[in-house]
């Protein structure tokens, strides 16, 4: 059956939609996490991996998303309950939403910690904090930020109480007026490259992101090029689906998907032109780990003419983009809190936030109190193997590797597999034949071999 609308209201429109998408998927998964786990892995291949997982996997899977979330009109833990028993289906399904509702509270509590050291770095840049300082200096600085929990704690409690003023407002005053902002955050991501162009180790930056150097592959790259892309396009957990069920009926969502996705590689690809030339140009290694913002971008803004400002923009950006993004992690949890429990909007704000701000705290002690790994040893094929980290390196882990690609495989499988075709060309809408066909095959065959046969290689059991 198709629903018109949403409890929680709709998108004023298309474009609307189209920026509310991207701006979910544009955030620090593009310009802080692609650049550190590209440079971590090498780069090429593994750049080369994470677009074609982008093509095969990314797109179809959005797709399908957006299809669930319109017909169910719903928190995903309802859609998927509601389209079940529609479809004739076992209740069980409905663990999808359960998976995508943790994997969202996992996800938001680090990535609040992360937006907090940007929100600290727009006071730094505009305060002329990176003035005169090496690659010694800002390594400091990051340093000395990171292993103080308590102004951890200030920035990440600010951060998370501003997505939950956002998400308190509801759909059209809070999300909707809050993704307008977005834009001009592509724009000053283009001045940076253009910076980076004119310090003469521009093309050493395009070969490390796009000559592959396939010796270094193992199946750990693989599956964190997969969980790159997932994490990247916010999809697994069912943020698109929920953005999806305030989409109106007419909208097309092979066209508005195939936007969003072009936009956030765009991005992903600009951020990493505009870092690793600089990585280069001062000495540093690409494999700096999760502190390579921080640290390179601070160096080409104490050096380039009006640093001060490009600095301070550019780290004022990055927060808004990661606020549009974190709003996307909350709302499917709100949603349902919404729905079953009969909280008003601001009430289930509060309380996800809350939640997740409190899980928080372990990132924020995973880079002082707790920076030691904790795990175990595992003996595979004859060769130990470490299986752990900090918190924060095991929370990222889980979420971008493991249960963002489950929540797409089984995504991928109920409706490419479960849902009756009838059901899925009826809301997907697509006016063309041979595209259907192009994309249910993509969604039945491909995307779930593909995450299974990573899923499998990485525990090299191929
Ligand atoms: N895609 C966002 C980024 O790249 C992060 C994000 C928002 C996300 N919502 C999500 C990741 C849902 C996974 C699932 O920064």
């Amino acid at each position: 059956m198709r629903r018109e609308s949403s409890i929680h209201g709709q998108w004023s429109s298309k474009l609307v939609f189209i920026l509310a998408a991207t701006g979910s998927a544009v955030g620090l998964g593009n310009i802080w996490r692609f650049p550190y786990i590209a440079g971590e892995n090498g780069g090429g291949a593994f750049v080369l991996i994470y677009l074609a997982c982008i093509l095969l996997i990314g797109l179809p899977i959005m797709m399908a998303e957006i299809t669930l979330g319109r017909r169910g009109r719903q928190s995903p833990i309802n859609t998927m309950a509601t389209l079940s028993r529609e479809e004739g289906l076992h209740r069980a399904w409905g663990f999808v939403g359960w998976l995508g509702v943790a994997a969202g509270f996992i996800i938001l509590s680090y990535y609040s910690v992360i937006a907090g050291w940007s929100l600290s770095y727009v006071f730094r840049a505009a305060g002329g904090a990176f003035a005169g300082l090496d690659a010694d200096g800002v390594r400091g600085m990051f340093n000395a930020l990171v292993s103080d929990p308590e102004r951890l704690l200030a920035w990440h409690t600010l951060f998370m109480i501003m997505n939950v003023l956002v998400v308190a407002r509801g759909v059209r005053s809070g999300l909707e007026k809050a993704v307008k902002f977005l834009m001009p955050a592509l724009f000053g991501l283009l001045l940076l490259v253009g910076y980076s162009m004119s310090q003469g180790h521009f093309m050493e930056g395009v070969s490390f992101l796009f000559k592959p150097d396939w010796s270094e592959v193992s199946g750990d790259t693989i599956l964190l090029a997969m969980g790159q892309a997932f994490f990247t396009l916010s999809l697994g957990m069912g943020a698109i689906m929920i953005y999806g069920s305030y989409l109106s009926s007419r909208a097309s969502i092979l066209k508005t998907s195939a936007t969003v996705v072009s936009a956030d590689t765009a991005v992903a690809l600009l951020a990493g032109l505009a870092i690793f030339p600089i990585v280069f140009a001062s000495g540093l290694a690409p494999g700096e780990g999760p502190g390579l913002i921080f640290i390179t971008l601070p160096m080409a803004f104490a050096e380039m003419p009006g640093g001060l400002l490009f600095g301070t923009l550019f780290f004022l950006l990055l927060v808004t983009a990661a606020w549009t993004s974190s709003i996307s992690l909350m709302e499917p949890a709100v949603a349902w809190l919404v729905e079953n429990r009969g909280f008003d909007r601001p009430m289930a704000a509060v309380i996800v936030g809350g939640i997740a701000w409190f899980l928080g705290l372990g990132t924020i002690l995973s880079f002082s109190l707790w920076s030691n790994p904790i795990g175990f040893s595992l003996t595979i094929g004859g060769e130990a193997t470490f299986i752990g980290g900090t918190l924060f390196e095991m929370a990222d882990y889980l979420t971008s590797n493991i249960m963002l690609p489950l929540g797409g495989l089984l995504i991928a499988l109920f409706v490419g597999w479960r849902m009756t075709q009838r059901s899925v060309e009826d809301e997907l809408d697509l006016h063309s034949r041979v595209l259907f066909k192009a994309w249910y095959y993509v969604l039945r065959f491909a995307a779930p071999v593909g995450i299974l046969l990573i899923f499998l290689k990485a525990v090299n059991l191929i």
